[in-house]
C-alpha cells in the first residue's frame, strides 16, 4: 500500500544562517525521506523560516532593515546548505506569509469558539526608551542571591538561581540601558490546563509508537505536575512593537512567535500544494483534501530541546481546533550536536560551519554517511569526532564499500566486456540479499540508522571475504578458470549493487550514480532493485576519495570566520558571528587585498584608512570570481597560485595566501578579485589582479566569500 506522508523538520530563526545542528535533522530527516520514497511511498516534506519573534525585529534594526528584508536575505542563502548537503525537501516557505497569517488567524479563532481562550492582565517590565515590553533576555541586573552583575532577567549564570526578572537588583534594559519600569497590559491566554486538553494529552501522548519513550516521560511529567509544577496556560499574545500575526479583534496586539511557528509548517505544505508542485508528486488532491485524509500521516522531525511546545500546545491546538486540523501522527525527537565533546551554543553553532565544510571541498555524503552511522533512535546527543570521521568514512565507504565495486568491475571489464553471469546458487544468494535488505529495511523504518549502517558494513565485510577467499587475481592468470574469475565477480558486483541500495538514501549522489553509470538505469534506485541480480555493467568510474584528515584541520580553524559569513568582509565588524567563531576572541578584521605583495601591512586591526569618495571607490573593478586551479609556486613561501574564472575570461593571479590555504581546498570556490589592477611582472609569471582576504595582527588572510547565489562575473560595489 502507498503511504502519504506529511514530513517536517524544526522551522530554523530566520535570524542567521544553518549551523551543523540544522544539518544533523535535515540529514536525519532526509535519509528517513528518501528511504521511504525508495519504497514508492507519497511524500511530502517541507520546511520554512521562522520568521517572527523580538529578535528578529530587533535586528532587522540594529541593520537598518525591515525585518522582511532580514528574512528575505536569510532565505537567499537556504538553498545553498540545503543542495549542498542533498536535503530534498519539497519546498522551503516561511511563517511570515499570507498562508501562514490566514491559517494562524483561523486556528486561534476556533480555539476562542471552543473557548480556550481567554484574556488576563499581566504585569510586565516595560523599557520607556524604547517603548516596549523586555522579554527576560532583555533584562539585565544584578542577582539577588550572589549580587553577581550583569545577570539575565529570569537566571543568573554564576549561581544558577532562577528567579523573577523584578527580582534583580538594579534592573536595566539590554537595549536602551534605561531602568525598566512595571507595566500592566492585557494578555491572551491558551487554557492548557483545561480537562479537555489535559484529557486529550494524556492519551494523545501515550498512544503506542506515536512518541519515543523518553519524550513520553517527559510528557508525563508535564502533564501530572501538581502545585508549582502544575501545567500552565499558555501566553499567546504580545504588544507592539512586536513583528509577528495580528490577532484579530485585538488591536496591537500579535501571536507570540512560538504559537505562528508550527502553523508554519502547515503554510509550507499549503503553499506546496497551491504552486503545483504536489500535483506533479503525484497528489491530486487539495491541500485542505491531503491535510484532513485519515491515511495522511503528519510527522515532525525536531530537537529535544522544543519538545514542550510540539506535544502539548501543537497537537492541543490542532486537536481543538478541528477538522481539517489534524494531530500530528509522530514527533521524532533528537539529541544535540557535540563537537568533540563540547556541547554547542544554539546562537554560535559549534566550531563546524556547514558552509565552510562544503567550501573546502568536503563531501557533503561523508557527513551524511557519518552522522547516519551516529544516530539512533533515542533522544541522545551525538559526537562529531574528527579522528573518528576520518576513521569510519575511509574505513566503511570507502575501504568497505567503495573498493568492492572498483575491484570486481576491472576484472568483469577487462575479460568479460562488461558480462556478468553466475555459475549458480541463485536462490540462496537472492535469499540473501532479501534477507539483509529487510533487516536494514525494519532499522531504516525505525530510525535506527546507526543499526542501519552497521549491518550494511558486516555485510560489505562478507562480500570482500568472499571476494579475497576466491582469489580472483590468481583465477585472472588461469584462462582455463575464466567462468569462475566471472562468478565471483558477478556476485560481489550484486552484493555491490545490493549495498548500493541500501546505502541509497545517505548516499543519494553516489546511489544515482551507481545506478546510471555502473548498472546502466534510467532512474535512481528503488528499494526493489535490490534483489535483481545485474547482468551488465559499465566501465568503473571512480565514486569517493578517501578523507585527508588535513581537511579537518582546515574544517577547525576555529579562527576562521564561517564562510558565507558577513564577518570577512566587514571591515572592523564585530567578531564574526558564524559558527566556526566559537572561541574566537572579538578583534576588529579588516579586508584587505591578499595579491601581491601579501596582506599589507596597513591592514592593521581597527586602524581606520583614509577616507575615499565614491568616485574613487568606484574606479575599482570588483568581481566575482571561481577559483578554476590553485597550485603551489616553486620557491615562493609565501605564494598560491590561482586561476581565476570571471565568466567570459581567466585570470592568472599570484596571492599571498599560502601560510593558510591548501591549494586543493580552494579549488571551486568563489571569491572577489579586483580585475582592474595594472598587471605585474614577477619572478614566477604576470599577476593579473588581486584576490580580497581580511587579516589583522592576530590571524589570516581569510578570503572573502560571495554570499549564494553570486556567480563568476558578477560586479562587487
Ligand atoms: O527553536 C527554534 O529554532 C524554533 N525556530 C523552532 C520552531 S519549530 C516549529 F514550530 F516551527
Ligand atoms: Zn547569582
Amino acid at each position: 500500500m502507498t503511504e502519504k506522508f506529511f514530513v517536517t523538520t524544526a522551522l530554523p530563526y530566520a535570524n542567521g544562517p544553518f549551523h551543523i545542528g540544522h544539518i544533523m535533522e535535515y540529514i536525519q530527516a532526509d535519509i528517513w525521506v528518501r528511504f521511504q520514497r525508495m519504497h514508492g511511498h507519497q511524500v511530502h516534506f517541507v520546511g520554512a523560516d521562522d520568521a517572527h519573534g523580538a529578535p528578529i525585529m530587533l535586528k532587522a534594526q540594529a541593520e537598518g532593515i525591515s525585518p522582511q528584508e532580514l528574512v528575505a536575505r536569510i532565505a537567499a542563502g537556504r538553498p545553498r546548505y540545503l543542495q549542498g548537503f542533498h536535503i530534498s525537501f519539497d519546498h522551503w516557505h516561511s511563517t511570515d506569509s499570507p498562508e501562514n497569517v490566514a491559517l494562524s488567524q483561523d486556528i486561534y479563532r476556533r480555539l476562542k469558539a471552543a473557548d480556550l481562550i481567554y484574556s488576563k492582565p499581566v504585569e510586565q517590565f516595560y523599557d520607556p526608551v524604547k517603548g516596549m515590553f523586555l522579554a527576560d533576555r532583555y533584562i539585565k541586573g544584578e542577582c539577588p542571591n550572589c549580587h553577581s552583575k550583569d545577570q539575565y532577567g529570569d537566571a543568573c549564570e554564576v549561581c544558577s538561581t532562577v528567579y523573577a526578572p523584578t527580582d534583580l537588583i538594579q534592573p536595566y534594559s539590554v537595549l536602551t540601558g534605561a531602568r525598566p519600569v512595571l507595566k500592566t497590559s492585557d494578555h491572551l491566554f491558551f487554557r492548557l490546563s483545561d480537562p479537555r486538553c489535559v484529557d486529550f494529552l494524556n492519551g494523545w501522548t501515550t498512544t503506542p509508537e506515536r512518541l519515543q519513550p523518553q519524550v513520553v516521560n517527559k510528557a508525563r511529567e508535564w502533564l501530572s505536575g501538581q502545585g508549582e509544577q502544575a501545567l500552565g496556560d499558555w501566553d499567546i499574545s504580545r504588544d507592539a512593537p512586536y513583528f509577528g500575526i495580528p490577532i484579530p479583534d485585538a488591536p496591537g496586539k500579535y501571536f507570540y512567535v512560538w504559537l505562528d511557528a508550527p502553523i508554519g509548517y502547515l503554510a509550507s505544505l499549503q503553499s506546496y500544494f497551491e504552486s503545483g508542485k504536489a500535483r506533479a508528486n503525484g497528489e491530486p488532491r487539495s491541500f485542505q483534501e491531503f491535510l484532513s485524509a485519515p491515511e495522511t500521516k503528519q510527522i515532525h522531525f525536531i530537537g529535544k530541546d522544543i519538545i514542550y511546545f510540539h506535544t502539548l500546545f501543537w497537537p492541543a491546538m490542532l486537536k481543538f481546533a478541528g477538522p481539517p486540523y489534524k494531530v500530528p501522527d509522530n514527533v521524532y525527537v533528537h539529541g544535540f550536536i557535540t563537537v568533540s565533546g563540547e556541547k554547542m551554543s544554539k546562537s554560535r553553532g559549534t566550531g563546524i560551519s556547514p558552509l565552510r565544510y562544503l567550501d573546502i571541498g568536503m563531501n557533503p555524503e561523508w557527513l551524511r554517511y557519518y552522522i547516519a552511522a551516529k544516530l539512533n533512535a533515542n533522544v541522545e546527543d551525538l559526537d562529531f569526532n574528527p579522528d573518528d570521521f576520518v576513521a569510519r568514512v575511509n574505513s566503511d565507504l570507502v575501504g568497505k564499500y567503495v573498493n568492492i565495486a572498483s575491484r570486481a568491475a576491472n576484472f568483469i571489464g577487462r575479460y568479460f566486456g562488461g558480462a556478468l553471469a553466475y555459475n549458480g546458487g541463485m536462490e540462496t544468494l537472492q535469499r540473501q540479499a532479501q534477507d539483509i535488505a529487510q533487516q536494514v529495511r525494519d532499522s531504516y523504518e525505525g530510525r535506527e540508522l546507526g543499526r542501519a549502517m552497521r549491518e550494511i558494513m558486516a555485510h560489505a565485510d562478507r562480500i570482500n571475504q568472499e571476494f579475497d577467499a576466491r582469489q580472483p587475481w590468481v583465477l585472472a592468470k588461469d584462462p582455463a578458470r575464466r567462468a569462475e574469475l566471472q562468478d565471483i565477480c558477478s556476485r560481489t558486483l550484486y552484493g555491490f549493487k545490493l549495498l548500493s541500495v541500501l546505502l541509497a538514501p545517505v548516499l543519494p549522489e553516489v546511489g544515482t550514480r551507481v545506478a546510471r553509470e555502473l548498472f546502466g538505469l534510467d532512474r535512481p534506485f528503488r528499494w526493489s532493485d535490490a534483489l535483481e541480480p545485474p547482468q551488465r555493467i559499465a566501465a568503473y568510474q571512480h565514486l569517493m576519495t578517501r578523507v585527508d584528515p588535513k581537511l579537518l584541520d582546515t574544517l577547525f580553524d576555529t579562527d576562521a570566520p564561517a564562510a558565507g559569513s558577513k564577518a570577512a568582509g566587514t571591515a572592523a565588524a564585530a567578531p564574526a558571528a558564524g559558527p566556526a567563531s566559537t572561541g574566537a576572541k572579538p578583534t576588529a578584521a579588516k579586508a584587505s587585498a591578499a595579491g601581491v605583495p601579501a596582506v599589507p601591512a596597513t591592514a592593521e586591526a581597527g586602524s581606520a584608512a583614509a577616507t575615499v569618495s565614491i568616485d574613487e571607490f568606484k574606479r575599482l573593478d570588483l568581481r566575482v570570481a571561481r577559483i578554476a586551479a590553485a597550485e603551489h609556486v616553486t620557491g615562493a613561501d609565501k605564494l598560491l597560485k590561482l586561476t581565476l574564472d570571471l565568466g567570459t575570461e581567466t585570470r592568472t593571479v599570484f596571492a599571498g595566501i599560502k601560510s593558510a590555504y591548501e591549494p586543493a581546498t580552494l579549488v571551486g570556490r568563489l571569491t572577489i578579485m579586483v580585475a582592474n589592477l595594472a598587471p605585474r611582472k614577477m619572478k614566477f609569471g604576470v599577476s593579473e589582479g588581486m584576490v580580497l582576504a581580511a587579516s589583522n595582527a592576530s590571524g589570516g588572510p581569510y578570503l572573502l566569500s560571495p554570499d549564494s547565489g553570486a556567480t563568476p562575473g558578477m560586479r562587487v560595489s
